[in-house]
Protein backbone atom coordinates (compact mmCIF):
# COMPACT_ATOMS: atom_id res chain seq x y z
CA UNK A 1 0.00 0.00 0.00
CA UNK A 2 3.23 2.40 0.33
CA UNK A 3 2.49 2.80 -3.28
CA UNK A 4 -0.39 4.23 -3.52
CA UNK A 5 -1.45 7.37 -2.41
CA UNK A 6 -5.32 8.86 -0.78
CA UNK A 7 -6.63 12.02 -2.32
CA UNK A 8 -9.66 13.49 -1.11
CA UNK A 9 -11.56 16.51 -2.24
CA UNK A 10 -12.88 18.56 -0.54
CA UNK A 11 -13.12 21.99 -1.77
CA UNK A 12 -16.65 22.49 -2.13
CA UNK A 13 -18.64 24.93 -0.72
CA UNK A 14 -21.57 22.46 1.11
CA UNK A 15 -24.33 24.83 -0.15
CA UNK A 16 -26.81 22.45 0.40
CA UNK A 17 -26.44 22.03 4.04
CA UNK A 18 -26.30 26.26 4.60
CA UNK A 19 -26.19 27.55 7.02
CA UNK A 20 -24.06 24.93 8.99
CA UNK A 21 -21.62 25.33 5.84
CA UNK A 22 -21.28 29.13 6.48
CA UNK A 23 -18.63 28.51 9.08
CA UNK A 24 -16.84 25.01 8.62
CA UNK A 25 -16.68 23.04 4.92
CA UNK A 26 -19.21 20.15 5.12
CA UNK A 27 -16.47 17.25 5.78
CA UNK A 28 -15.80 18.96 8.88
CA UNK A 29 -19.28 19.08 10.20
CA UNK A 30 -19.52 16.59 13.11
CA UNK A 31 -21.18 13.32 12.38
CA UNK A 32 -21.63 11.03 14.65
CA UNK A 33 -19.66 12.71 17.26
CA UNK A 34 -16.80 13.33 15.06
CA UNK A 35 -15.92 16.05 12.05
CA UNK A 36 -17.07 13.51 8.68
CA UNK A 37 -13.67 13.46 7.12
CA UNK A 38 -12.96 11.61 10.65
CA UNK A 39 -14.37 8.36 9.50
CA UNK A 40 -13.41 8.36 6.09
CA UNK A 41 -9.97 8.89 7.17
CA UNK A 42 -10.03 6.10 9.63
CA UNK A 43 -11.12 3.39 6.77
CA UNK A 44 -8.55 4.68 4.47
CA UNK A 45 -6.15 3.93 7.31
CA UNK A 46 -7.70 0.09 7.67
CA UNK A 47 -6.89 -0.45 4.40
CA UNK A 48 -3.34 0.22 5.02
CA UNK A 49 -2.94 3.86 3.41
CA UNK A 50 -0.40 6.24 4.89
CA UNK A 51 -0.19 8.99 2.98
CA UNK A 52 -3.40 11.57 2.34
CA UNK A 53 -3.40 14.74 0.22
CA UNK A 54 -6.60 16.75 0.83
CA UNK A 55 -7.65 19.35 -2.43
CA UNK A 56 -8.90 22.20 -0.13
CA UNK A 57 -10.44 25.36 -1.75
CA UNK A 58 -13.48 26.54 0.58
CA UNK A 59 -12.41 27.46 4.34
CA UNK A 60 -8.83 25.42 3.51
CA UNK A 61 -7.61 26.31 6.96
CA UNK A 62 -10.44 24.28 9.04
CA UNK A 63 -9.26 21.64 8.33
CA UNK A 64 -5.15 21.81 8.87
CA UNK A 65 -6.44 23.12 12.31
CA UNK A 66 -7.98 20.01 12.97
CA UNK A 67 -6.32 17.05 11.58
CA UNK A 68 -2.81 18.66 11.67
CA UNK A 69 -0.07 16.55 10.24
CA UNK A 70 -2.05 13.62 10.46
CA UNK A 71 0.05 11.66 12.62
CA UNK A 72 -2.80 11.72 15.46
CA UNK A 73 -4.66 9.62 13.22
CA UNK A 74 -1.71 7.35 12.13
CA UNK A 75 -1.79 9.01 8.71
CA UNK A 76 0.99 11.75 6.78
CA UNK A 77 -1.42 14.49 5.71
CA UNK A 78 -0.67 16.99 2.98
CA UNK A 79 -2.80 19.99 2.34
CA UNK A 80 -3.17 21.49 -1.09
CA UNK A 81 -5.01 24.72 -1.55
CA UNK A 82 -7.03 25.97 -4.76
CA UNK A 83 -7.11 29.94 -4.38
CA UNK A 84 -9.93 29.66 -7.10
CA UNK A 85 -11.92 26.40 -7.16
CA UNK A 86 -10.85 24.19 -9.87
CA UNK A 87 -13.89 21.94 -10.14
CA UNK A 88 -13.34 18.15 -9.37
CA UNK A 89 -11.08 17.03 -12.30
CA UNK A 90 -8.70 20.42 -11.77
CA UNK A 91 -8.73 19.71 -8.47
CA UNK A 92 -7.52 16.32 -8.70
CA UNK A 93 -4.71 17.54 -11.56
CA UNK A 94 -3.56 20.33 -8.67
CA UNK A 95 -2.27 17.76 -6.45
CA UNK A 96 0.13 15.68 -8.83
CA UNK A 97 3.15 17.49 -7.48
CA UNK A 98 2.26 15.76 -3.93
CA UNK A 99 1.67 11.89 -5.11
CA UNK A 100 4.54 9.69 -3.65
CA UNK A 101 3.51 6.56 -5.52
CA UNK A 102 2.04 5.46 -9.17
CA UNK A 103 -1.69 4.86 -8.23
CA UNK A 104 -3.56 7.41 -6.52
CA UNK A 105 -7.00 6.76 -4.56
CA UNK A 106 -8.99 9.37 -5.09
CA UNK A 107 -12.30 10.22 -2.84
CA UNK A 108 -14.93 12.69 -3.09
CA UNK A 109 -14.96 13.92 0.85
CA UNK A 110 -19.16 13.24 1.34
CA UNK A 111 -19.53 9.67 1.10
CA UNK A 112 -20.42 7.41 3.66
CA UNK A 113 -19.37 3.47 2.12
CA UNK A 114 -18.85 0.43 3.49
CA UNK A 115 -16.91 -0.64 -0.06
CA UNK A 116 -13.69 -2.79 0.51
CA UNK A 117 -10.71 -0.67 -0.85
CA UNK A 118 -8.52 -3.16 -0.76
CA UNK A 119 -10.79 -5.01 -3.39
CA UNK A 120 -11.24 -1.60 -5.46
CA UNK A 121 -7.86 -1.50 -6.07
CA UNK A 122 -7.26 -5.28 -6.70
CA UNK A 123 -9.83 -4.91 -9.33
CA UNK A 124 -8.07 -1.86 -11.23
CA UNK A 125 -4.97 -4.15 -11.04
CA UNK A 126 -6.48 -6.95 -12.25
CA UNK A 127 -7.91 -5.31 -15.11
CA UNK A 128 -4.68 -3.15 -16.06
CA UNK A 129 -7.34 -0.55 -15.76
CA UNK A 130 -6.05 3.51 -16.86
CA UNK A 131 -8.99 4.28 -14.14
CA UNK A 132 -11.38 2.23 -12.13
CA UNK A 133 -14.72 3.86 -11.07
CA UNK A 134 -16.47 2.66 -7.87
CA UNK A 135 -19.94 2.70 -8.37
CA UNK A 136 -23.13 1.63 -6.91
CA UNK A 137 -26.97 1.23 -7.52
CA UNK A 138 -29.30 3.83 -5.89
CA UNK A 139 -33.29 4.28 -6.16
CA UNK A 140 -33.05 7.81 -7.64
CA UNK A 141 -29.83 8.03 -9.86
CA UNK A 142 -30.97 12.05 -11.10
CA UNK A 143 -28.68 13.76 -8.37
CA UNK A 144 -25.68 11.45 -9.53
CA UNK A 145 -23.26 10.17 -12.54
CA UNK A 146 -24.90 7.41 -14.37
CA UNK A 147 -22.06 4.77 -15.20
CA UNK A 148 -23.34 2.02 -17.73
CA UNK A 149 -21.04 -0.94 -18.09
CA UNK A 150 -20.63 -4.12 -20.02
CA UNK A 151 -20.62 -7.66 -18.30
CA UNK A 152 -16.64 -7.24 -17.99
CA UNK A 153 -16.98 -4.25 -15.77
CA UNK A 154 -15.86 -1.70 -18.95
CA UNK A 155 -17.27 1.49 -18.63
CA UNK A 156 -19.74 2.30 -21.99
CA UNK A 157 -20.48 6.25 -20.68
CA UNK A 158 -20.23 8.90 -17.73
CA UNK A 159 -23.70 10.13 -17.68
CA UNK A 160 -23.62 13.25 -14.91
CA UNK A 161 -27.04 13.79 -13.59
CA UNK A 162 -29.33 12.97 -16.21
CA UNK A 163 -33.17 13.83 -16.06
CA UNK A 164 -34.18 10.48 -17.38
CA UNK A 165 -31.28 8.04 -16.12
CA UNK A 166 -30.22 5.33 -18.44
CA UNK A 167 -29.02 2.79 -15.41
CA UNK A 168 -29.38 2.95 -11.72
CA UNK A 169 -25.84 2.37 -11.46
CA UNK A 170 -24.17 5.98 -10.26
CA UNK A 171 -20.79 6.87 -9.39
CA UNK A 172 -20.17 6.04 -6.19
CA UNK A 173 -17.84 8.91 -5.75
CA UNK A 174 -14.52 6.96 -5.58
CA UNK A 175 -11.83 6.79 -8.57
CA UNK A 176 -8.56 4.98 -8.86
CA UNK A 177 -6.12 6.77 -11.41
CA UNK A 178 -3.20 5.51 -12.61
CA UNK A 179 -0.72 8.38 -12.03
CA UNK A 180 -0.06 9.46 -16.12
CA UNK A 181 -3.86 9.49 -16.69
CA UNK A 182 -4.10 11.55 -13.62
CA UNK A 183 -1.32 14.03 -14.85
CA UNK A 184 -2.80 14.38 -18.09
CA UNK A 185 -5.77 16.09 -16.94
CA UNK A 186 -5.11 19.45 -18.19
CA UNK A 187 -3.23 21.94 -15.42
CA UNK A 188 -4.56 25.70 -14.25
CA UNK A 189 -7.99 25.63 -14.86
CA UNK A 190 -11.28 24.32 -13.42
CA UNK A 191 -12.21 20.69 -14.88
CA UNK A 192 -15.24 18.66 -13.88
CA UNK A 193 -14.10 14.97 -13.77
CA UNK A 194 -17.61 14.52 -14.51
CA UNK A 195 -18.09 15.82 -17.52
CA UNK A 196 -14.66 16.39 -19.18
CA UNK A 197 -12.23 13.98 -18.18
CA UNK A 198 -14.29 10.86 -17.83
CA UNK A 199 -16.03 11.15 -20.82
CA UNK A 200 -12.65 12.57 -22.97
CA UNK A 201 -10.92 9.25 -21.75
CA UNK A 202 -13.83 6.79 -22.73
CA UNK A 203 -14.35 8.69 -25.99
CA UNK A 204 -10.37 8.10 -26.23
CA UNK A 205 -10.85 4.67 -25.79
CA UNK A 206 -8.81 4.61 -22.12
CA UNK A 207 -9.50 1.49 -19.99
CA UNK A 208 -12.23 2.58 -17.74
CA UNK A 209 -14.04 0.16 -15.59
CA UNK A 210 -16.42 0.07 -12.84
CA UNK A 211 -16.12 -1.83 -9.58
CA UNK A 212 -19.81 -2.33 -8.54
CA UNK A 213 -20.47 -2.55 -4.77
CA UNK A 214 -23.29 -3.04 -2.87
CA UNK A 215 -22.36 -2.19 0.35
CA UNK A 216 -23.43 1.10 2.35
CA UNK A 217 -23.54 4.28 0.69
CA UNK A 218 -25.05 7.52 0.86
CA UNK A 219 -24.11 10.93 -0.40
CA UNK A 220 -24.15 13.34 2.77
CA UNK A 221 -24.56 16.49 0.58
CA UNK A 222 -28.08 17.48 2.25
CA UNK A 223 -29.74 17.89 5.32
CA UNK A 224 -31.91 14.68 4.91
CA UNK A 225 -28.94 12.27 4.51
CA UNK A 226 -26.66 13.82 7.01
CA UNK A 227 -29.24 13.15 9.35
CA UNK A 228 -30.01 9.94 7.73
CA UNK A 229 -26.03 8.96 7.25
CA UNK A 230 -25.11 10.26 10.71
CA UNK A 231 -28.12 8.29 12.69
CA UNK A 232 -26.68 5.00 10.61
CA UNK A 233 -23.15 5.23 11.80
CA UNK A 234 -24.18 5.84 15.62
CA UNK A 235 -26.64 2.97 15.16
CA UNK A 236 -23.62 0.65 13.36
CA UNK A 237 -25.79 0.67 10.21
CA UNK A 238 -22.93 2.56 8.51
CA UNK A 239 -19.31 0.82 9.12
CA UNK A 240 -16.73 3.46 11.13
CA UNK A 241 -13.48 2.79 13.24
CA UNK A 242 -13.88 6.14 14.51
CA UNK A 243 -17.08 6.50 15.85
CA UNK A 244 -17.02 7.90 19.80
CA UNK A 245 -18.74 5.58 22.10
CA UNK A 246 -20.64 1.81 21.55
CA UNK A 247 -22.63 1.15 18.69
CA UNK A 248 -26.82 2.11 20.15
CA UNK A 249 -30.04 3.86 20.01
CA UNK A 250 -28.36 7.08 20.42
CA UNK A 251 -24.83 8.53 20.88
CA UNK A 252 -24.00 11.09 23.91
CA UNK A 253 -20.93 12.94 24.28
CA UNK A 254 -19.12 13.69 27.17
CA UNK A 255 -20.14 16.44 28.86
CA UNK A 256 -23.71 16.26 27.92
CA UNK A 257 -27.29 16.04 29.78
CA UNK A 258 -29.76 14.48 29.41
CA UNK A 259 -33.04 13.95 31.61
CA UNK A 260 -33.80 11.04 32.78
CA UNK A 261 -37.49 11.58 31.42
CA UNK A 262 -36.38 12.61 27.50
CA UNK A 263 -36.59 10.16 24.90
CA UNK A 264 -33.45 10.66 22.65
CA UNK A 265 -33.26 7.50 19.73
CA UNK A 266 -33.13 6.41 16.52
CA UNK A 267 -29.53 7.06 16.36
CA UNK A 268 -28.90 10.68 17.65
CA UNK A 269 -26.27 12.39 18.72
CA UNK A 270 -25.94 14.60 21.38
CA UNK A 271 -23.27 16.65 21.35
CA UNK A 272 -20.70 17.62 24.46
CA UNK A 273 -22.08 20.07 26.73
CA UNK A 274 -25.31 19.80 24.96
CA UNK A 275 -28.46 19.27 27.28
CA UNK A 276 -31.83 17.55 26.72
CA UNK A 277 -34.36 18.17 29.14
CA UNK A 278 -37.52 16.54 31.20
CA UNK A 279 -40.22 14.95 28.52
CA UNK A 280 -38.03 16.28 25.36
CA UNK A 281 -37.73 13.73 22.38
CA UNK A 282 -34.95 13.58 20.05
CA UNK A 283 -35.53 11.14 17.30
CA UNK A 284 -32.69 10.62 14.45
CA UNK A 285 -31.05 14.11 15.00
CA UNK A 286 -27.93 15.38 15.51
CA UNK A 287 -27.57 18.30 18.20
CA UNK A 288 -24.17 19.82 17.90
CA UNK A 289 -22.22 20.57 20.80
CA UNK A 290 -23.50 22.81 23.34
CA UNK A 291 -27.25 23.00 21.91
CA UNK A 292 -30.46 22.76 24.46
CA UNK A 293 -33.69 21.23 23.94
CA UNK A 294 -36.05 22.61 26.38
CA UNK A 295 -38.65 20.36 28.16
CA UNK A 296 -41.37 18.76 26.48
CA UNK A 297 -39.63 20.04 22.97
CA UNK A 298 -39.45 17.56 19.95
CA UNK A 299 -36.58 17.52 17.47
CA UNK A 300 -37.00 14.89 14.73
CA UNK A 301 -34.31 14.60 11.90
CA UNK A 302 -33.36 17.60 12.24
CA UNK A 303 -29.52 19.05 12.47
CA UNK A 304 -29.46 21.59 15.81
CA UNK A 305 -26.56 23.97 15.58
CA UNK A 306 -23.61 24.43 18.36
CA UNK A 307 -25.28 26.11 21.32
CA UNK A 308 -28.68 27.21 19.89
CA UNK A 309 -32.12 26.56 21.94
CA UNK A 310 -34.76 25.29 21.11
CA UNK A 311 -38.07 26.37 23.23
CA UNK A 312 -40.07 24.07 25.16
CA UNK A 313 -43.45 22.44 23.49
CA UNK A 314 -41.65 23.51 20.12
CA UNK A 315 -41.76 20.84 17.53
CA UNK A 316 -38.44 20.76 15.11
CA UNK A 317 -38.69 18.41 12.07
CA UNK A 318 -36.84 17.86 9.00
CA UNK A 319 -35.31 21.59 9.85
CA UNK A 320 -31.53 22.56 9.98
CA UNK A 321 -31.13 25.40 13.14
CA UNK A 322 -28.35 27.48 12.77
CA UNK A 323 -25.86 27.89 15.59
CA UNK A 324 -26.55 30.31 18.38
CA UNK A 325 -30.07 30.07 16.89
CA UNK A 326 -32.89 30.77 20.12
CA UNK A 327 -35.98 29.36 19.45
CA UNK A 328 -38.77 30.48 21.66
CA UNK A 329 -41.22 28.19 23.04
CA UNK A 330 -44.30 26.49 20.76
CA UNK A 331 -42.92 26.69 17.51
CA UNK A 332 -43.61 24.79 14.46
CA UNK A 333 -40.48 23.78 12.20
CA UNK A 334 -41.05 21.50 9.91
CA UNK A 335 -40.17 20.24 6.54
CA UNK A 336 -36.69 21.72 5.48
CA UNK A 337 -37.27 24.52 7.26
CA UNK A 338 -33.62 26.64 7.89
CA UNK A 339 -32.86 29.28 10.29
CA UNK A 340 -29.80 31.39 9.80
CA UNK A 341 -26.56 31.79 12.85
CA UNK A 342 -28.08 34.12 15.38
CA UNK A 343 -31.67 34.32 14.86
CA UNK A 344 -34.07 34.63 17.64
CA UNK A 345 -37.63 33.13 17.24
CA UNK A 346 -40.22 34.63 19.96
CA UNK A 347 -42.59 32.36 21.62
CA UNK A 348 -45.34 30.98 19.40
CA UNK A 349 -44.08 32.77 16.63
CA UNK A 350 -43.90 30.43 13.51
CA UNK A 351 -45.50 27.46 12.17
CA UNK A 352 -43.06 26.96 9.30
CA UNK A 353 -43.26 24.78 6.14
CA UNK A 354 -41.05 25.39 3.66
CA UNK A 355 -42.74 25.98 0.50
CA UNK A 356 -40.38 23.30 -1.98
CA UNK A 357 -40.32 20.72 0.89
N1 LIG B 1 -10.79 20.51 -4.31
C1 LIG B 1 -12.00 20.72 -4.80
N2 LIG B 1 -12.20 21.76 -5.67
N3 LIG B 1 -13.00 19.93 -4.40
C2 LIG B 1 -14.23 20.16 -4.91
C3 LIG B 1 -14.52 21.20 -5.79
C4 LIG B 1 -13.44 22.05 -6.20
O1 LIG B 1 -13.58 23.01 -6.97
N4 LIG B 1 -15.84 21.16 -6.11
C5 LIG B 1 -16.35 20.12 -5.42
N5 LIG B 1 -15.39 19.52 -4.68
C6 LIG B 1 -15.54 18.36 -3.81
C7 LIG B 1 -16.65 18.50 -2.79
O2 LIG B 1 -16.15 19.05 -1.59
C8 LIG B 1 -17.12 17.06 -2.62
O3 LIG B 1 -16.38 16.39 -1.62
C9 LIG B 1 -16.80 16.41 -3.96
O4 LIG B 1 -15.88 17.27 -4.63
C10 LIG B 1 -18.03 16.19 -4.82
O5 LIG B 1 -18.75 17.39 -4.91
P1 LIG B 1 -20.33 17.45 -4.62
O6 LIG B 1 -20.75 18.86 -4.79
O7 LIG B 1 -20.64 16.76 -3.37
O8 LIG B 1 -20.87 16.63 -5.88
P2 LIG B 1 -22.21 15.81 -6.02
O9 LIG B 1 -22.53 15.07 -4.78
O10 LIG B 1 -23.26 16.72 -6.56
O11 LIG B 1 -21.85 14.75 -7.20
C11 LIG B 1 -20.65 14.01 -7.16
O12 LIG B 1 -20.75 12.92 -6.25
C12 LIG B 1 -21.71 11.91 -6.61
C13 LIG B 1 -21.61 10.78 -5.59
O13 LIG B 1 -21.80 11.25 -4.31
C14 LIG B 1 -20.33 13.51 -8.58
O14 LIG B 1 -19.04 12.95 -8.56
C15 LIG B 1 -21.37 12.47 -9.04
O15 LIG B 1 -20.98 11.92 -10.29
C16 LIG B 1 -21.46 11.34 -8.01
O16 LIG B 1 -22.48 10.42 -8.40
MG1 LIG C 1 -21.78 15.06 -2.87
Amino acid sequence: MSDIDAVILVGGKGTRLRPLTLSAPKPMLPIAGVPFLTHLLSRIRAAGIEHVILGTSYRAEVFSEYFGDGSAFGLSIDYVVETEPLGTGGGIRHVAPYLHGDTALVFNGDVLSGVDLRELLARHEENSADVTLYLTRVADPRAFGCVPTRPDGRVTAFLEKQANPVTDQINAGAYVFRRPVLEAIPAGRPVSVERETFPALLAAGARVFGHIDSSYWRDLGTPADFVAGSADLVRGIAPSAALPGPVGRRLILPGAVVDADATVSGGSTIGAGARVEAGAVVDGAVLFDGAVVLAGAVVRRSIIGRDAVIGSGSVIQDAVIGDRVRIGAANELLHGARVWPDASIPDGALRFSAPDA
